[in-house]
């Protein structure tokens, strides 16, 4: 597919980054590019690539056995089609967004749930192969250890989901060449979040991601890229060193590595004047931006553009105290470009 030449880009985060040989996207909601021209022309202005928010999650695409409804997704693939831009695809196996038919269908037997991770994989790949050649095939597969925000119980190293219970570890391989299969010519990304920060809990889930990863390629599986999400945390220390080693080791196993799912959760106690919080977010987005470049991560997505619709607005397990929000996105609530953007221009324009 051909890319949208840099001077078609108006002068945003996508012109900036490609002409640093660098891809910057950003997730993207069908219904509010259908109804919010404001959201729409930052799309177009900031982002030359996109990612489904939803609308390319089992939940979305096959809500009933046998039953796909693409309408939200192909919203997506026709607005970037008429504005050339690319889209990657999230998340074809995930414990989260399931429907009610497929968690139950899971717990039928191994048989039962190859079946219908066949059937969802194939469809949906058949589906998008003219638009979407990279995709989110296994999402958060990875249990979150001791001292993470959700920790899980046990010491299973995967996260414990219908698809580990119906098939074991081996629904990660399954699922990587079920795709490899369906689209020999897809780039399959592994995609995880808490692996960013210096804390003892991202360092384990780090060794418990290189682990399986390496598992997985020693064994044939094919795997072409690791996704960080970047849910970034001020509550949490970050130091450049284990996040280079992490990328290192990975790009050292053959693998790309992208940040897929960027933005920045202030503390509850942020500061109260706002260039005292945005100095927080610009310092915190450039520290992890220049790092993952400088490691050789060359594709940065955020998860959205403006705090207005970001998860982090909306989601009250994350969401600021009330009457504040999170400014954890390259454009305000008001799409005005704010302490992120400034901080990704400056990461792109050094790379
Ligand atoms: O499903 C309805 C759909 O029928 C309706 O037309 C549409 C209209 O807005 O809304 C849809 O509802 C919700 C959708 O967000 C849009 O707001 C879904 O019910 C809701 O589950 C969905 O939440 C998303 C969530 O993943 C689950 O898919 C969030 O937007 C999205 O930000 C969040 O993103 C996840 C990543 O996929 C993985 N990493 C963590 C990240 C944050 O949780």
């Amino acid at each position: 597919m051909s890319r949208p030449a840099a001077a078609s880009l108006p002068t945003g985060l996508g012109a900036i980054a490609r002409q640093n040989g660098i891809t910057f996207g950003a997730a993207v909601q069908s219904g509010l590019l259908a109804t919010d021209a404001d959201y729409a022309a930052a799309f177009r202005r900031e982002a030359s690539m996109v990612v489904p928010e939803w609308e390319g999650k089992w939940g979305a695409l096959q809500p009933t056995e046998g039953e796909f409804d693409t309408a939200p997704l192909d919203g997506i693939l026709a607005w970037a089609k008429a504005q050339e831009r690319l889209v990657r695809g999230h998340a074809l196996v995930w414990h989260q967004h399931l429907p009610a038919w497929a968690e139950e269908a899971l717990g039928q037997g191994p048989e039962r749930a190859t079946s219908i991770m066949q059937a969802h994989i194939r469809r949906v790949l058949a589906h998008t192969r003219a638009s979407i050649r990279d995709w989110d095939v296994v999402n958060e597969v990875i249990a979150d250890p001791p001292g993470s925000d959700t920790p899980q119980a046990g010491d299973l190293e995967l996260r414990d989901s219908p698809f580990l219970r119906a098939l074991g570890p081996a629904y990660i391989d399954e699922a990587l060449r079920m795709a490899r299969r369906a689209d020999p010519l897809l780039r399959l990304t592994l995609n995880e979040y808490g692996i960013e920060e210096d804390t003892p809990a991202a360092a384990e889930k780090r060794r418990r991601l290189l682990a399986l990863v390496r598992d997985l390629l020693s064994r044939g599986v094919p795997l072409d890229a690791v996704g960080l999400q970047g849910h970034l945390q001020l509550a949490k220390p970050f130091r450049p060193e284990p996040l280079t080693a992490l990328i290192t080791a990975l790009r050292q196993a053959g693998l790309s590595v992208l940040i897929t799912e960027m933005d920045i959760r202030e503390t509850a106690d942020a500061p109260q004047e706002l260039a005292a919080r945005d100095a927080l977010v610009n310092e915190r987005a450039y520290a992890f931006v220049s790092t993952a470049l400088a490691a050789g991560v060359r594709t940065v997505f955020t998860w959205g553009l403006s705090d207005r619709y970001s998860w982090l607005t909306t989601d009250p397990s994350v969401a600021m105290p009330a009457p504040r929000t999170h400014r954890g996105l390259p454009l305000d609530a008001s799409f005005r470009r704010n302490a992120m953007w400034e901080a990704l221009r400056r990461a792109f324009a050094g790379a």
